[in-house]
């Protein structure tokens, strides 16, 4: 469609929806959301939909990863990542890598490569605050998060995107604002959430976990704003089927996720001022061309995969260019009914709660989750089970550590010398353990505590501890700018260094610049 259409009829529906409503007013008119309200009988999967391919006979059917993959264009990890990994790290890669429940990527190699020889890069992942209350399958990505944390020995940061799911919610009740679903609902889900996710475990020196309503401004607007100029309304629509009637604030938000990823737009977690009230720092006028250098990785679910893919064509396009965004992608932990459909905070007996006591996670699982042993006892023992489609074992795949224990229980299901039941009791004591030792660590969590992650601060990290590259050897490269360089230790960086910071910032236009990819690729931080 072309643009001069959207607009007639934009006008057209404004005027009609305006007539027709007078108690929307101030509201977008007549949102027909063609996000989320398709009953699709393909497999459809992108940030505001996750449903597998229903049937002739209605059945919905697992999730088809490699067709996705097909169709996203992304890599397959491979055996060879695997082993890249370990090379680099020096240690054995986790259980969600090796069983490729993280089965995707792109330009994860090259991540790999960047801190082979410059040490370090920036982590970024996040979270819609949907409600205040979050289940197992918004752990897992937060989980792998942690481990390439604590493995790679880097700075994260952690978006928590209230007002994308104000924007989203207001804009799927047709303009209507609910109760409960004000701007401040979704920012005190946000503060529940991070104390969540705080409890899962991630060291305070280097993780930095912020709302958009409370963070957003200085040096992040601005990468914003100018990402915002970078895609037209139909190329937004064409990735996340927006149209006409769709509020222009949820269209605008995917710049926010995408501007996220660049580390220019955390200038005070390396070191660098922001610009912002009441000091306006005028070091910080413009915004640090150092920092773009800094390379980033994404782990997240692939539904969030459209929004990767409109930011990594126009990294390269920012005023001060940024390396392609790499991605590390995960599947969707399974909902309790069965492949095909994930968690739903909004379908209780879909998924296990943080929350939910151990008789609660008792009861679901044995009631709710989909079995993949056969009708009678007498038939399992005969022909076997099938742990591929059986929930508890798939949970068991993403909970349980030990490879020897996992291929055995997978082995006695399908022999059938091992029964629904007993592998549901297995999975049980697996989740109650999780979820209990994560319970304890919640109370810990403090309004303080979270304040402590939410309070931009240099961040303290040391990066790859075989990367001895001296300023002149790693001419150019991360390792060379104060920026990426491991931090001080009080986490503002010693007098000394926020002097080295604030030199380099002055002296930034007069850093190497980074090479341009020869084959379009990127991830690389090279400076020439
Ligand atoms: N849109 C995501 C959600 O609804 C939140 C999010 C923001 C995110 N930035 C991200 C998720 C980066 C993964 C990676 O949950």
């Amino acid at each position: 469609m072309c643009i001069l259409s959207i607009e007639a009829s934009l006008v057209y529906k404004i005027k009609n929806a305006t007539m027709a409503s007078p108690e929307a007013v101030g509201a977008p008119p007549e949102v027909s959301a063609g996000i989320d309200q398709k009953k699709p009988s393909k497999q459809q999967i992108d940030p505001y939909n996750v449903a597998g391919e229903i049937d002739d006979s209605g059945n919905t059917k697992a999730i088809d990863y490699d067709r996705l993959i097909e169709e996203f264009g992304t890599q397959p990890l491979t055996e060879h990542h695997l082993r890249r990994f370990e090379e680099v790290t020096g240690k054995p890669a986790f259980r969600l890598m090796r069983r490729k429940l993280f089965f995707s990527h792109r330009d994860f190699d090259k991540i790999l490569d960047a801190y082979e020889k410059y040490g370090s890069f920036m982590l970024y992942t996040g979270r819609g605050p949907s409600s205040g209350s979050m289940h197992l399958g918004h752990c897992i990505p937060f989980l792998f998060t942690k481990e390439l944390q604590e493995l790679f020995d880097v700075p994260l940061v952690i978006m928590m995107t209230d007002d994308e799911k104000y924007l989203y919610t207001r804009n799927k009740n047709d303009g209507v604002q609910k109760k409960g679903n004000a701007a401040e609902d979704f920012l005190e889900y946000a503060h529940e959430n991070i104390k969540d996710i705080i409890a899962l475990g991630f060291d305070a020196k280097k993780t930095f976990i912020y709302t958009d309503y409370e963070y957003l401004g200085g040096h992040f607007y601005r990468n914003t704003s100018e990402f915002e100029s970078l895609v037209t309304f139909n190329q937004a629509s064409g990735a996340f089927g927006f149209n006409a009637s769709t509020s222009i604030g949820f269209a605008a938000y995917m710049a926010k996720q995408c501007a996220a990823a660049f580390p220019s737009s955390y200038p005070e977690l390396f070191g660098y001022p922001d610009y912002r009230p009441p000091e306006y720092n005028p070091s910080a006028q413009r915004r640090h061309k150092a920092l773009a250098s800094i390379p980033t990785l994404i782990p997240c679910a692939i539904d969030q995969e459209p929004y990767f893919r409109i930011l990594r064509d126009r990294c390269e396009r920012m005023t001060d260019p940024h390396p392609k965004t790499c991605l590390i992608l995960s599947k969707f932990l399974t909902a309790l009914q069965g492949p095909g459909g994930k968690m739903s905070a909004s379908d209780p007996n879909s998924a296990i709660f943080m929350s939910d006591t151990p008789a609660q996670i008792k009861n679901k699982i044995n009631k709710h989750a989909f079995s993949g042993g056969r009708e009678t006892a007498e038939d399992h023992k005969k022909y076997g089970g099938n742990p591929d489609v059986d929930v508890a074992y798939t949970y068991l795949s993403y909970f349980l550590e030990d490879d020897a224990e996992l291929e055995d229980l997978a082995q006695k299901y399908r022999s059938g010398e091992m029964m629904t039941g007993e592998m549901k009791a297995r999975c049980i004591t697996e989740l109650q353990k999780f979820v209990g030792e994560f319970q304890e660590r919640r109370k810990e969590v403090t309004h303080e505590v979270m304040r402590s992650y939410t309070t931009p601060r240099k961040m303290e990290y040391g990066g790859n501890p075989r990367v001895k590259a001296s300023p002149e050897e790693a001419n150019g490269s991360l390792t060379e700018t104060p920026a990426a360089a491991p931090a001080g230790k009080d986490g503002r960086g010693t007098k000394g260094e926020r002097k080295a910071a604030k030199l380099a910032a002055k002296k930034e236009g007069k850093l190497p610049v980074r090479q341009k990819d020869q084959d379009g690729g990127g991830g690389d931080a090279t400076a020439s």
